[in-house]
This record gives C-alpha cells, structure tokens and sequence, in this order.
C-alpha cells in the first residue's frame, strides 16, 4: 500500500485526509513537527511525505529526504516558495502541490478582512462585550465610489477584484496576465504606480518571488495615498514589515489587514498563549487599533479541506505510479 507521512499534520485535518486516503486506498501517518533539518529523520523510510506553507523544505533537507528512501514531496497548499526545486530535481525528488484546492476561500476571508478592518469590527465587537457602546474611534468609509488596486489577478485575485466591483469600486489591476472577464467587467489593468498612486485601497493576491519580495516597501508605501488601506493575503514577505510599520506611524497607512506575516514560520498555526512572543516587529504591529491580523486562516473552509486532501493523495498515488501529476511543479 502507497504511504505517506504528513508534517506539521493538525487535527482539523484529520478527518478529510482519512476520508480521502480510504477512498484512494492510501495509509496515512500524522506527524505534529514541522520538516526541517531536525525532524527529517522522522521521514525515513516514506515514498512520499507532504508538508505545508511554513515546512523547510530547503536543500539539506531534501538531500535527507532522498538519503530516506522519500521520491515526493507533496504540498498541501498552493505556494511552493518553500521548496528548493533545483535541489529536488537534483535528488530525483517529485515535488506536487494542489494550486486551486478554494480560491473563494482565501478571496472571501480577504474581503472579511477589508470589510472588517475599515468597520472596525475587531474593536466593536471586544467594546459591546465590555459594556462600552461608543462609537468613537469607529467610524469607516463607504467603499461604494472608491478605488480598490488588486496586485495579482490569478484565480483568488480574479475573484476579489469581481466582489469589490460588485461592491461598486472602481477596481485597478496589476498583473502580466489580463484577465478577459475583469477586462469586460470594466476592471482595468494599469502600471503598479499608478496603482500606488490612485488606490485607496490594496490587496496583495500575487505569488512571492524574487521580483515581489518586499513589494510593498518604503518607496512604495510613500508612493500611496495618505490614509491608504494595505490587505495582504498572499505571502508575507510580499510586505517589508519595518516599512509598514513606519506608515502606519507616520498615518501614510490608514489601516492594515493580515493573514500572512513575514516571520509566520516562528509564530503562527501554533497555541503560543502562554508563551512571550519575542518577535517585537510582530509585537508592535499588535498594538495598532488599525490593525487586523489573522493567523493564515484564509484558506481555512471545509470545502478547501476537503480539496486539499483529495488533490494530495491524489497527486501522491500518481507521482509513486510513475505517471506525471498534472500537479507538479516544475523547476
Ligand atoms: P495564481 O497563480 O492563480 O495567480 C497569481 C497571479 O499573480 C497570476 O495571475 C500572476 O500572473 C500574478 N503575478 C505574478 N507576479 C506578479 C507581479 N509581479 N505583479 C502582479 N501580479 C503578478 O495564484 P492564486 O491561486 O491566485 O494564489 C495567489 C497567492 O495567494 C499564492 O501564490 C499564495 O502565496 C497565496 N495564497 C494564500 C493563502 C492563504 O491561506 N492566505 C491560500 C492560498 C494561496
């Protein structure tokens, strides 16, 4: 029977992946740590393990991995900025991913976080459980007549761009890609500056690569309009943290809304309510009223579990048959 051993594997998991692994007739073994260079032992032995956003699937692991006997490194996610490809296809290693598992899901969790943020939902709702029922301090805008930039307008991208052109935004677009829907629709593709220059609101939907990295930085946080609101759903580094929190000081940044963070890797999908959090960029970000931050859960739905589990045993049954998965990732 084909196995595979899953890293940083959490209990809201468990059940779709047991499901999918029996119709698919797969054994499964859960592991709580996360793949690096300290628990790759852990995979000795597998043909295929898979991983998530914040696994460290880096060169020396991956010489590890394939020292184990392992030929595929399934993901659980659509990202892959985690994985060193020239070094698994150096190892022989077949790395696959699952790119559309519920576009909707992050899309949808991107506009609660926007429509969140600008009404201050995170305040009012700790207010009224105190007993505080003032409004002070809450007061947004319409987003009817504003104008929403969407960098990256890929299949969850696509989607926000057509919710804030139903909320009657004028919705400006970058992306190497036009897309003909968004175009028809009257969404219009412009340059980054200009869509720096005119948004008064930006949301970040683009993969993280060399050329986004720190995408928005200082240059491009001066380049905004005053009182801009920044959502970023992507990938944290798609945002230079410092700089961000320089803006939102200076009031150049009106509002920010997160769901990924630069140094998620140390802090995120893990109960740390007891601990000291040591990360002071984090820290200071968590102290701005302005502020919404959630802890990668976009994807989270129970329509994207089960897609995520289906696609991966899936994509792993193929890759240890010997065929190609539509769902590899090329170097
Ligand atoms: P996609 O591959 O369908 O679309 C990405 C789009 O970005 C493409 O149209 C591409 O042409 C465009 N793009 C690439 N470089 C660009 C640049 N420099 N400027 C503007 N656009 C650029 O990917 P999808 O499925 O829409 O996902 C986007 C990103 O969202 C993923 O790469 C991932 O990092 C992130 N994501 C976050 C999740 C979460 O739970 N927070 C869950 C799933 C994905």
């Amino acid at each position: 029977m084909n196995e595979l051993r899953l890293f940083s594997a959490k209990p809201y998991e468990v059940r779709t992946f047991d499901r999918a692994a029996a119709e698919l007739g797969m054994s499964l073994t859960y592991l709580e740590p996360r793949l690096d260079r300290s628990t790759v032992e852990l995979a000795a032995g597998a043909p295929a393990v898979s991983v998530f956003v914040n696994d460290d699937v880096s060169a020396p692991v991956i010489e590890a991995l394939a020292a184990g006997g392992t030929r595929c490194v399934a993901l659980r996610c659509a990202g892959f900025n985690n994985v060193d490809l020239e070094a698994a296809a150096a190892h022989g290693i077949t790395v696959v991913r699952v790119p559309a598992y519920s576009p909707n899901a992050v899309a949808e969790h991107t506009l609660a976080l926007i429509l969140g943020l600008n009404r201050h939902i995170h305040r009012a709702y700790n207010r009224v459980r105190d007993g505080n029922f003032a409004l002070d301090g809450l007061v947004g805008f319409d987003l009817a007549g504003k104008t929403a930039g969407v960098v990256g307008t890929g299949r969850i991208g696509l989607i926000v761009a057509r919710l804030l052109w139903h909320l009657r935004c004028r919705v400006l677009a970058v992306d190497p890609f036009q897309d003909d829907h968004l175009l028809a629709l009257g969404v219009e593709y412009v340059d980054l500056p200009t869509l720096l220059a005119e948004s008064d609101l930006i949301t970040l939907n683009c993969p993280l690569t060399p050329e986004t990295h720190h995408l928005v930085d200082a240059d491009a946080i001066g380049a905004m309009k005053p009182g801009v609101m920044i959502v970023n759903t992507g990938r944290g580094a798609l945002i230079d943290t410092s700089a961000v929190i320089d803006g939102l000081k200076s009031g150049q940044i009106g509002s920010l809304a997160l769901d990924v963070y630069e140094e998620e890797a140390a802090l995120f999908f893990e109960d740390r309510s007891d601990e000291i959090i040591d990360d002071d960029q984090f820290a200071r970000l968590l102290t701005f009223p302005n502020v919404l931050i959630t802890a990668h859960q976009a994807f989270l739905t129970h329509e994207a579990l089960a897609a995520i589990a289906s696609t991966t045993v899936d994509n792993v049954i193929t890759v240890l048959g010997g065929a190609v998965s539509p769902n590899q990732v090329a170097r």
